[in-house]
C-alpha cells in the first residue's frame, strides 16, 4: 500500500471511517471527489492542513478502492468496503446498532450477529491498513465509533505506537451501553489504546463505569486500570489507559475570514433578498438526523405560527437539511415525516409569494453555508443528544458583526461551553416556544453581549487548541508502547 517514497512508513497516522473526500460518480461516468459530510471531516481536515501524515479510511463507495494518493502533504489511503459490508458495518451495526445506542435510544437499536462479524472484520481491515503505512513508533489518531476494536486489534499488530482514539459522538450511560451482546469485546478493543478521548466529562465518566461493571476494571481518578482476561476473544495484555474529556472545536479564525470575504458578504444580501427581506430569519442547518431534534423543532415553529406570535413574511423559517444514511430505514421515515410536516406547515401558514418554512435538502459549500449563518437572526440548534454540535460554534463564529442569537439544547456537547446561549429542553415544545420568543424579541444590547461571550469562548478554544490538548495527553499516556522487534 506505501509506495516506495515513503517505504519507512508514517510518523503521525489518522484513521476514521471516511477519508477527508467522498468519491462521486457521475451518470456520464465522471469522477468527483467532494468533501465527506459531518463534524468529523470538517474539524479533522483543518487540523490535518500542511501536516505530513496519512490518512486512512473509507472513499464513500463499495468495491475496489482507489491506489493510495497525495491531497498537499497528506497522504490518503483508501480501504476498500463491499457492498455487503457497507450495509452490515456501516449502515448496519455502525450506524443502526451503535448510533442509536450511543444516543439515548432515540430509536430502537437493531442487533444482528451478522452486522457484528462485518463490523469486526472491516476493524481488522482498518489495523492491518495503518499497520502498514504507520512508521516505528509513529503517533496514531483513531476516531470515532465505527472504529472502536482498532485500538487493540492495532497493538496485537504493532506494540510499538502510540495509540489515541477520540470519540465525535456522546458515550453512553452503562445502563444503555450493557444492552450491547459485544460490549466486553468492545470495552477491550478501545482499551487497546493509550488515551482516551471524549466529547463531554460525562462520557468519559460513563466509559469508566462500562470498564467497572463489564470488565470489572479498576478505574480511579481518569485511569482505568484491566488486568487483562484469560478469554482469547477478549485479549490478554493488561493495561492503563487514560480517558478524559477534551471537547471538539472549529477552525474559528479560517471561518471568520471567509465570513467576512467581500463574496460572503454578497452571498448574504442575495440570500435575504430572496427570502423577502423579512425582519426575522429562523434558521436550522443540520445533518437529517433523528438526533438533531427538527421534528421537535418544526412542531414549535407550526404552533408559533398557528398561535399567531410569528408569520410570514415578517418571520420566515429556513431548514438546510444534509441528505444522511439514506438507506437506513429509521432515517428514511425520518425524511418522509419531515417532509410531510413541511408541507403540512407551508400548505396552512403560506401565501402566495410568502413561504413560511424554507427547506433545503441539500448539501452546500462552506461559503454558502457561512453566508446562511449571516443570514440568521436566530439559530436553532435543537437536538435530542449530539457529542457536540459544530454547527452552534460555526454560527456565533461567523456572526463577526455581534448579531445574532442562539437557541441551544441542553443535551448537546456545546452546551457545556457556550452557556451565554438561550438554552431549551427541545422535548418541552412549550418552553421551546418560548425561547425561540425571546431569542427573537430580547433587547439587542442583551443579545449582543451573549453573542460576544460565545464568540470569545470559541476564539480562546479553537480546532487546534483541541487537536493540542488530545496529542499532547496522548504523548502523556501512562503506559509506555515497546520497542517492535519486527520492524
Ligand atoms: P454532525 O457531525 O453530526 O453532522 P456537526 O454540527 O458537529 O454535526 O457538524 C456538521 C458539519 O457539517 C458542520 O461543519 C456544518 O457546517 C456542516 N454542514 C451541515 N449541513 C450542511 C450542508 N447542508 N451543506 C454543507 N455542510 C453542512
Ligand atoms: C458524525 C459522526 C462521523 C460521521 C458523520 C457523517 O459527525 O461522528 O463519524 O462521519 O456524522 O455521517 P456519515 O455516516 O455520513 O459518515
Amino acid at each position: 500500500m506505501v509506495p516506495a517514497s515513503s517505504s519507512s512508513g508514517f510518523d503521525f497516522v489518522v484513521a476514521a471511517n471516511r477519508l477527508p473526500v467522498d468519491r462521486h460518480v457521475h451518470p456520464d461516468g465522471s469522477v468527483e471527489w467532494r468533501t465527506s459530510p459531518g463534524g468529523l471531516v470538517t474539524a479533522m481536515e483543518s487540523v490535518m492542513q500542511d501536516r505530513e501524515a496519512a490518512w486512512v479510511g473509507w472513499a464513500g463507495f463499495a468495491g475496489e478502492a482507489p491506489e493510495p494518493f497525495d491531497d498537499g502533504a497528506l497522504r490518503l489511503c483508501p480501504v476498500p468496503l463491499s457492498t455487503e459490508e457497507v450495509a452490515d458495518y456501516y449502515e448496519g451495526f455502525s450506524n443502526d446498532t451503535l448510533w442509536p445506542i450511543y444516543h439515548d435510544v432515540i430509536v430502537p437499536p437493531t442487533f444482528h450477529r451478522s452486522w457484528w462479524h462485518a463490523y469486526r472484520r472491516v476493524n481488522e481491515r482498518f489495523a492491518e491498513a495503518v499497520a502498514e503505512v504507520a512508521a516505528e513508533g509513529a503517533t496514531v489518531w483513531v476516531h470515532d465509533y465505527q472504529l472502536q476494536l482498532v485500538p487493540a486489534l492495532l497493538r496485537d499488530r504493532r506494540p510499538d505506537l502510540r495509540i489515541g482514539w477520540f470519540n465525535h459522538i456522546p458515550f453512553p450511560p452503562v445502563e444503555l451501553f450493557s444492552q450491547l451482546p459485544w460490549r466486553a469485546a468492545i470495552l477491550r478493543g478501545l482499551l487497546g489504546a493509550d488515551f482516551l478521548g471524549f466529547q463531554r466529562a460525562d462520557d468519559a465518566r460513563n466509559f469508566m463505569r462500562a470498564c467497572r461493571s463489564v470488565l470489572r476494571a479498576t478505574a480511579k481518578g481518569d485511569v482505568v486500570t484491566w488486568a487483562g482476561a484469560d478469554d482469547a476473544q477478549l485479549g490478554a495484555a493488561p493495561r492503563r489507559v487514560r480517558a478524559a474529556a477534551v471537547p471538539i472545536s472549529i477552525d474559528a479564525q479560517g471561518l471568520r475570514e471567509l465570513a467576512g470575504s467581500p463574496e460572503v458578504q454578497d452571498r448574504v444580501t442575495e440570500i435575504r433578498a430572496s427570502l423577502g427581506n423579512p425582519k426575522v430569519v429562523l434558521l436550522g442547518v443540520d445533518r437529517l438526523d433523528y438526533t438533531k431534534g427538527i421534528r421537535h423543532r418544526l412542531r414549535a415553529i407550526g404552533e408559533l405560527l398557528e398561535d399567531g406570535e410569528i408569520a410570514p413574511p415578517d418571520v420566515v423559517f429556513v431548514q438546510i437539511a444534509t441528505p444522511s444514511r439514506e438507506r437506513v430505514e429509521a432515517y428514511r421515515l425520518l425524511r418522509e415525516e419531515i417532509e410531510g410536516t413541511v408541507g403540512r406547515i407551508n400548505g396552512d401558514f403560506s401565501h402566495l409569494g410568502d413561504t413560511a418554512v424554507h427547506y433545503l435538502h441539500q448539501s452546500f459549500g462552506r461559503e454558502e453555508i457561512a453566508a446562511f449563518f449571516q443570514v440568521a437572526d436566530v439559530m436553532l440548534v435543537t437536538p435530542l443528544r449530539d457529542g457536540m454540535n459544530l454547527v452552534a460554534k460555526e454560527y456565533v463564529t461567523a456572526r463577526h458583526d455581534g448579531g445574532g442569537a442562539l437557541v441551544l439544547s441542553e443535551f448537546t456537547g456545546a452546551a457545556m461551553e457556550l452557556r451565554q446561549a438561550y438554552m431549551c429542553n427541545p422535548h418541552d415544545i412549550a418552553g421551546l416556544k418560548e425561547t425561540i420568543l425571546r431569542a427573537i424579541r430580547d433587547n439587542p444590547a442583551a443579545k449582543r453581549r451573549r453573542m460576544s461571550a460565545l464568540r470569545r469562548r470559541v476564539h480562546n478554544h479553537d480546532v487546534q487548541t483541541w487537536a493540542g490538548e488530545f496529542l499532547s495527553a496522548l504523548a502523556a499516556a501512562p503506559d509506555r508502547p515497546a520497542k517492535s522487534s519486527s520492524r
